[in-house]
């Protein structure tokens, strides 16, 4: 059984005045995940939020939190970012020396696992981690901001990491540039969750998020089938 296709938007591209309520409308739209960017002005070169504001996010729903470190170095916060109540934690393989150990704490956490890799990082870093991940998030734009362009080199990246996942129960996620029109190829190469950020939020409420994830589902719905 292919694992189910997951819609995960970012509030990165939510309004900040009122991310509570951002979080709740675009779950009750029918968000499988919600997606949390975090950025640290260094390893990325933007600032969005830590910790807090998703201890502050938490007690707004239940879904599964999906939390994206773009920071250097993580292994210092991962303890802050689980106990600020996210379901996976993801890390940038780029981000520090010893990635099996930053691995290995989120383990210790009793989070889900996630590792990422930049786009233009080769897939044979992850050859080592295979069995010690739950998640491998494919970057499809150069982490850091909302809204840029889909690379489209990052689909055959896709196809290549689901064949080196192979019968291993491992989500593949993307991330940056997923539309109605990008979303599909992404889905036939093997991903089963996709990050979205504008393409959701560039809606203006519930009515708005709902059109917009039942077209990223069924995009990826029909691709895969
Ligand atoms: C990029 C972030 C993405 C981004 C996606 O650094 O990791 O999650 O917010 O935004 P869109 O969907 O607008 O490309
Ligand atoms: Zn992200």
């Amino acid at each position: 059984m292919p694992l189910p296709i997951r819609i995960a938007p970012s509030i990165l591209a939510a309004d900040f005045s009122k991310l509570g309520q951002e979080v709740r409308d675009v779950v009750e739209a029918g968000a499988d995940w919600v997606h949390l960017d975090v950025m640290d002005g260094h390893f990325v070169p933007n600032i969005s939020f830590g910790p807090d504001v998703i201890k502050a996010l938490r007690p707004h729903t239940t879904a599964f939190f999906d939390c994206h470190l773009m920071i250097a170095p993580a292994d210092p916060y991962l303890e802050a970012f689980a106990r600020a109540g996210c379901d996976s934690i993801t890390v940038h393989a780029e981000a520090g020396p010893h990635l099996h150990r930053s691995l290995q704490t989120i383990r210790a956490l009793g989070k889900k696992v996630g590792v990422t890799l930049n786009p233009a990082a080769p897939l044979s870093v992850l050859e080592n981690v295979l069995d010690d991940v739950d998640l491998i998030l494919i970057m499809s734009v150069n982490p850091g901001f909302g809204g840029q362009k889909f690379i489209p080199a990052m689909i055959e990246k896709i196809r290549a990491a689901k064949a080196m996942i192979g019968e291993r129960p491992i989500e593949l996620q993307v991330d940056g540039g997923i539309t109605v029109e990008t979303i599909g190829a992404a889905a036939a190469a093997g991903a089963n969750v996709f990050v979205a950020g504008s393409a959701i939020y560039k809606g203006n409420g519930l009515d708005d998020y709902r059109t917009a994830v039942t077209a990223l589902r069924g995009a990826a719905e029909t691709a895969r089938a």
